[in-house]
């Protein structure tokens, strides 16, 4: 049988880091709100650099690391909302840096959930025997569309990249599972960057533009809770895996209280959950995948380790997928 395991990882991380401290410094808020209501201690931010710069970064890492040529590789997919330009992608600009001269690149836009849906997307292409190999990378620069005068919202978020390279392996192994899920019908819970058409012959009232990330923190944190637990009783029930089967549970990084929730909700131990939110706050589409690169490094991954990666964030989506190491 023919999957797509996971053959390395990496990440592009600004090295500025903005604490709590920082932040109180210049809007009302505190240390104490941002850690007790969210888990969140400091966060990288681009020092103006863009989205590519990062992207590029993890990309350079990953394929060092796999020991693959740029040229050998086949497919670019790119989970972000805050690419540079609206086009190209963000993955053409990856495949310019990092000379991937015969891949096929393009974006895919699923905020929070996107790693997983590009994961999902690649996984396909490998298995359908179309493609041998994919680059997946998750980045945001959050810190350009977040609004930096509502602190309810910018204290939240972090910037960077991470990913992976996906490989086609006959073993058994790789992505198991996976369920993702969409509820257009609650996308005014969470939007971003609102371009109204806007031209000479317009015959309409002029709508509302909103450059901002703009979200009803309540009903994403109760949507995230209910989406973790669901998700991984399903690709466990799927898989017909108990929870002591997994070595790791990898959640979206957006605050620590949505994990402790879900564990609870789950009755599974929270330190079987990674969580890192402390060091990058939620950065959406990379927050998964910085994850793992991160557990990577620290040896925590061995051959054959069951992960569960599960996401969520606007659209609404959500992403579950079981991962053997
Ligand atoms: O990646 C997916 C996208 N996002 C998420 O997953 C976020 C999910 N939601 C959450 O994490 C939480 O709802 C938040 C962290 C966003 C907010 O936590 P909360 O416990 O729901 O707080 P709240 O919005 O109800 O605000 C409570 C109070 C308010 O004051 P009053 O009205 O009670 O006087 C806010 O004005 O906290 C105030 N507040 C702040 N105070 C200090 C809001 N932001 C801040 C702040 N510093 N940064």
């Amino acid at each position: 049988m023919v999957t797509s395991r996971i053959a390395a990882t990496g990440a592009g991380i600004p090295d500025q880091i903005i604490t709590n401290d920082d932040l109180a410094k210049i809007m009302d808020t505190s240390d104490e709100w941002i850690r007790q209501r969210t888990g969140i201690g400091e966060r990288h931010i681009s020092g103006g650099e863009d989205l590519s710069y990062y992207t590029s970064k993890a990309a350079k890492q990953i394929i060092e690391r796999a020991g693959i040529a740029p040229a050998d590789i086949e497919l670019i997919v790119v989970a972000t909302v805050t690419a540079d330009y609206c086009t190209p992608s963000a993955a053409c600009m990856v495949q310019k840096e990092i000379g991937a001269v015969n891949a096929v690149a393009f974006d895919v836009t699923a905020a929070c959930s996107g790693f997983l849906y590009g994961v999902s997307v690649a996984d396909k292409f490998i298995r359908c025997g179309i493609y041998k190999n994919a680059l997946v990378i998750g980045g945001e620069i959050l810190s350009k569309i977040v609004d930096w005068k509502d602190r309810s919202t910018c204290v939240l978020f972090g910037d960077g990249a991470a990913g992976v390279l996906l490989e086609r392996s006959e073993s058994a192994g790789g992505i198991l599972v996976e369920e993702l899920g969409s509820k257009g019908e609650d996308y005014e819970v969470l939007t971003a960057r609102r371009l109204a058409p806007a031209n000479v012959f317009n015959k309409l009232e002029p709508q509302k533009e909103c450059g901002h990330v703009t979200m009803d923190g309540r009903a994403v944190f109760k949507f995230a809770t209910k989406k973790i637990v669901s998700g991984v009783e399903h690709v466990l029930e799927t898989a017909g895996l108990s929870a002591e089967d997994i070595t790791y549970f990898v959640p979206h990084q957006a605050n620590a209280r949505i994990v402790e929730v879900a564990a609870k909700k789950l009755k599974i131990p929270q330190e079987r959950f990674y969580v890192n939110i402390e060091h990058y706050g939620n950065t959406s589409a990379a927050s998964i995948p910085i994850a793992l690169n991160e557990m990577n490094e620290k040896g925590l991954l061995h051959k054959g380790d069951k992960l569960i990666l599960c996401g969520f964030g606007g659209g609404l989506t959500w992403g579950t997928l079981l991962v053997q190491w």
